[in-house]
């Protein structure tokens, strides 16, 4: 049975302060074969890597992303947050993260979650696919949402880039709507994964990737279950779980 692959979520997001160069690097050190990372978009329509719409939790900034530009916003500290040995980590631009995966020796895949289910950035889908055009990265890249209608103006505009829709939960429509929307993978919880949609799925030709996915038994659980992929805070230690065993009932 195929393992599941393993994608840092937020990067190494359990260990370093998430959606960090530092937390990436760490997931890649630990063996991941991707990342996961989330993207709003600043007032000077610049595609930066933060999760939520506003600073205040994970930088010494206060405020939404889009009331600043990335040249006030990379004044902010945002590792402090996590840890004070982090002072110097900055938010990322998309643009840093594509340069740092062209380096060499770097093979990461990379999932971009357009963060525009709250906020509805005009333009994002356009700004992240030229980036990726300029960078060459098209078929490393797995872009996501939970706006499906977003989803469904990235492949009128992309016909061929992975597109993955996010659901929370146990939707009844879910395979319909990936359909619909031109997906090609479910990004679910564990939940999800091991309910009747699981075939559904799997016959609609969707492959499941998972999130968020912390514990070695549940990775486990998911690698019989035959999902393609699992995303996690832990890349280090989910990495180390043998997932060839018969299982019982582990939860
Ligand atoms: O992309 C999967 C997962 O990251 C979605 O939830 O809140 O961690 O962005 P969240
Ligand atoms: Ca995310």
């Amino acid at each position: 049975m195929p393992v599941p692959l393993i994608f840092g979520h937020r990067g190494a997001s359990g260990a370093f302060p998430e959606n960090t160069m530092i937390a990436f690097e760490e997931a890649r050190n630990a063996g991941a074969a991707g990342i996961e990372l989330d993207v709003q978009l600043t007032k000077d329509g610049q595609a930066v890597v933060i999760h939520d719409e506003t600073l205040q939790r994970t930088t010494n900034g206060t405020g939404e992303v889009q009331d600043f530009t990335l040249a006030q916003l990379k004044k902010l500290d945002a590792g402090s947050w996590f840890a004070t040995t982090y002072s110097q980590e900055r938010i990322p631009s998309l643009e840093e993260v594509l340069q740092w995966m062209n380096r060499d020796g770097n093979n990461l895949r990379l999932n971009i979650e357009l963060k525009n289910d709250i906020i509805p950035y005009d333009g994002l889908e356009e700004k992240v696919l030229a980036l990726i055009a300029a960078y060459d990265a098209e078929e490393r890249i797995i872009l996501s949402s939970f706006n499906p209608d977003s989803l469904k103006r990235v492949r009128m505009l992309n016909p061929t880039i992975e597109i993955g829709y996010l659901i929370a939960g146990v939707p009844d429509l879910a395979v319909e709507t990936a359909i619909r929307i031109g997906a090609d993978a479910i990004h679910c919880q564990t939940e999800y994964a091991l309910s009747r949609y699981a075939g559904k799925a799997g016959q609609a030709g969707l492959p499941l990737r998972i999130y968020t996915v912390n514990r070695p038994d549940v990775l486990m659980r998911l690698s019989e279950a035959g999902v393609d992929t699992v995303m996690t805070d832990e890349p280090g230690l989910l990495k180390g779980v043998p997932v060839h065993h018969t299982i019982r009932k582990l939860f």
